[in-house]
């Protein structure tokens, strides 16, 4: 259904990309291009729309990145923010402003809104202790502290997690502690922090999202926002001890920052006002539809803490959608920007020149919209071949070559309708309605399926009517055929420009046509007889088996490296030898995941009920780090069901999940094949 509701105007925002590395696919699967899409797509239909992008050139990655490199904060942010606007414009992503949090106009917004909440008390002031290194006469941040992980004995875990075992630690967990600034022992040191009261918001976070949103929100979502506010919601630090950020604007906040995720979300509003002096109808006048796209991992801030900070400060609208995507997988593993498994933007433009608009398709087809996906080098070639070549600029192309052989590139009139024109001619109607609604509920996937499906109408209707058979008994014919395989793609070049801007222009020019309205494309009578087109160049092309080997090749390099490097890390040495009957009396068998929940108060523990085949029965597993509940539900593991009960923070847990851990102890469940059914022995 189209839900469009009777807004005025809409800004649409898309997470600022820390400025700390380049852009990859996974960016522009969850967030970009899902979001230009929309843009464009409103831009078609005469609406007063904004888009907002961005850098996010503030937090800890970027100094410690600094820390890292020898070089100052600035000089990091810099770099990257060129590379990625750079790579964004070449993309295509039609933002009406890329700003970037650095900038004076940012700085001074979020000074104002954090001053204006402090000044009507919408914070907690508080004291407590955090270490702070003596040598260099500064407090650190979690990253800036290492020490010995009281867990695995790591001697590099850092003051938030350690990345060996994934345990998250508070950094007075970690023995022997030491401050990457100047390698001694940090002290305990009292500093006073601002907090954002999210518990006093509850009541009104239950109303606005529980029940306001639950019809139109994306399940994930919604279920990511219920699970946080059912667990309770605590009082948050919005301030932070750092000299790198947005000074915090109160007297007695010397050498403070904003924490970079309070500063962050207000850098829409900054780059909006930078973008134009009428900027508050924007952000301020309530018929205006306020839309975040972001990938699941910024839910809570987007959802849950930016909304807070947006109603506390009381002037502003809150979002109206928040359409979050999953994540993107390359290749079956997880894109990591510090293992190097990505495909990078910039990298792409230069091995595929000229071809966004592939990219675009093939991460629209594949958008992990409802669950992760998986993007493969075969899947890109497959997508690339069998459908934007074979189907849609295979239909544009015999079209306009036939009208230039038989038609001097003319368009030829419509003669009598038959059936087969009735039927075109009348699916037709239905295309702009379909995807427009499939667009208006952030259904991508679904608008660009329905927009191929044209594309497909198209070739059938040609390849039924088979007109270079029947020109020589009756062009007459073949002049109606045409006319109408023309209207198709003149159609095409209509409701295919929000995903292939780059392609439809092109279509256009061989038509002859000038860009159009999304109000236009349900005419049907673009082209009059007569109509003079332009030479026909072919749409797409097909993509070597040898250019998709290079790339696989390319991930194989990093494969290998990441695992000479892994083998650097020894594996755990063996155990002791144990005789059969000592591994006979274990239980192991095939069960599937039913329910999944977090245990409140624990960042580690989840709370799963699970079918064993014998019984269904709750076990508490320690991997809530690695895994989402959502991701678990319906998944096939091993257990060992004949462990003795035994009781995690008041629950009893009956068995254990088997896992395997790599030594940076990062977990992966023990699958059963195929086949093997609930109940099946483990031996
Ligand atoms: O996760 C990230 O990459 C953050 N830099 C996103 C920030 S979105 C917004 F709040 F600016
Ligand atoms: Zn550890």
């Amino acid at each position: 259904m189209d839900k469009k509701p009777a807004f005025k105007r809409y800004t649409v925002t898309s997470a600022l990309p820390y400025a700390n590395g380049p852009i990859h696919i996974g960016h522009l699967a969850g967030v970009y291009v899902p979001a230009d899409i929309y843009v464009r797509f409103l831009r078609m239909n005469d609406e007063d729309v904004i888009f907002i992008g961005g850098s996010d050139e503030h937090g800890v990655p970027i100094t410690i990145k600094a820390l890292q490199q020898g070089v100052s904060p600035q000089d990091i942010v810099d770099k990257y923010h060129g590379i990625i606007k750079k790579s964004f414009e070449d993309f295509g992503i039609s933002f009406d402003i890329y700003s970037r949090t650095s900038n004076k106009i940012h700085h001074e917004t979020a000074s104002e809104f954090f001053r204006k909440m402090y000044d009507a008390g919408q914070f907690i002031e508080k004291i407590s202790a955090q270490y702070y290194d003596e040598a260099t006469g500064q407090f650190l941040a979690d990253r800036y502290i290492t020490g010995t992980c009281p867990h695995c004995g790591n001697d590099k875990a850092y003051g938030d997690q350690c990345e060996k075992c994934g345990t998250s630690l508070n950094a007075t967990d970690l023995i022997e502690p030491k401050s990457v600034l100047s390698g001694n022992q940090p002290v305990m040191r009292d500093t006073k922090h601002w907090f954002l009261p999210l518990d006093q918001y509850e009541p009104w976070l239950r109303e606005w999202i529980l029940e306001g949103h639950k019809e139109d929100w994306r399940t994930s979502v919604y279920g990511q926002c219920k699970s946080w506010i059912d667990q309770g919601l605590q009082p948050r630090a919005v301030t932070r001890d750092l000299d790198w950020g947005v000074k915090v604007p109160v007297e007695g906040a010397e050498g403070k920052v904003l924490y970079v995720w309070f500063d962050a979300p207000i850098g829409y509003i900054s780059a909006t006002r930078e973008l134009t002096p009428d900027w508050e109808k924007y952000w301020k006048g309530p018929e205006t539809k306020l839309v975040h796209f972001i990938g699941k991992d910024n839910i809570v801030f987007h959802c849950i803490i930016f909304p807070t900070m947006l109603k506390a400060e009381g002037s502003y609208i809150l979002p109206d959608n928040v359409p979050a995507n999953e994540f993107l997988n390359l290749e079956g593993d997880k894109i990591s920007t510090s293992r190097n498994w990505a495909v990078w933007l910039h990298e792409y433009l230069e091995d595929f020149p000229g071809k966004q608009d592939v990219l675009r398709y093939v991460l629209t087809a594949a958008a992990p919209e409802a669950k992760d996906n998986d993007f493969t080098w075969k899947d890109f070639q497959a997508r690339n071949n069998n459908e934007l070549v074979a189907i849609l600029g295979n239909f544009v192309n015999r079209t306009m070559v036939l009208t230039h052989k038989y038609f001097e590139g003319c368009v030829p009139a419509a003669a009598e309708f038959g059936d087969s024109d009735k039927a075109a001619l009348e699916a037709m109607k239905q295309f702009p309605g379909r995807i427009a609604a499939s667009i208006h509920a952030y259904r991508f996937r679904e608008a660009l399926a329905e927009m191929m499906n044209l594309a497909r109408l198209g070739n059938k209707y040609l390849t039924d009517n088979e007109p270079w058979k029947v020109y020589a008994g009756d062009p007459v014919r073949v002049g109606t055929v045409l006319n109408i395989s023309l209207q198709i793609c003149a159609q095409l070049s209509i409701v295919a420009e929000p995903f292939l801007p780059f392609s439809t222009e092109r279509i256009r020019q061989m038509l002859n046509l000038s860009s159009m309205k999304w109000s236009d494309a349900a005419a049907l009578n673009w082209l009059p007889a007569g109509h003079a087109l332009n030479a026909p160049s072919l749409l797409f092309e097909k993509i070597e088996d040898g250019a998709i080997e290079a790339q696989v090749q390319k991930l194989l390099n990093t494969r290998i490296a990441n695992e000479a490097l892994q083998a650097k890390a020894p594996v755990k040495p063996g155990k002791e030898v144990i005789q059969f009957e000592d591994f006979s009396k274990m239980d192991i068998r095939v069960g599937t995941i039913l329910e999944a929940e977090k245990v409140a108060k624990t960042d580690k523990l989840l709370k799963l009920k699970i079918d064993t085949g014998l019984d269904q029965r709750t076990v508490v597993s320690g991997i809530a780090q690695y895994f989402k509940p959502e991701e678990l539900i319906g998944r096939r593991v091993s257990i060992l069901v004949n462990l003795a009960p035994r009781k995690l923070k008041g629950i009893e847990s009956q068995g254990m999940i088997l896992m395997a851990e790599n030594t940076d102890g990062t977990l992966y469940f023990v699958t059963p094949g195929e086949g093997a059914v609930n109940g099946a022995d483990i031996k």
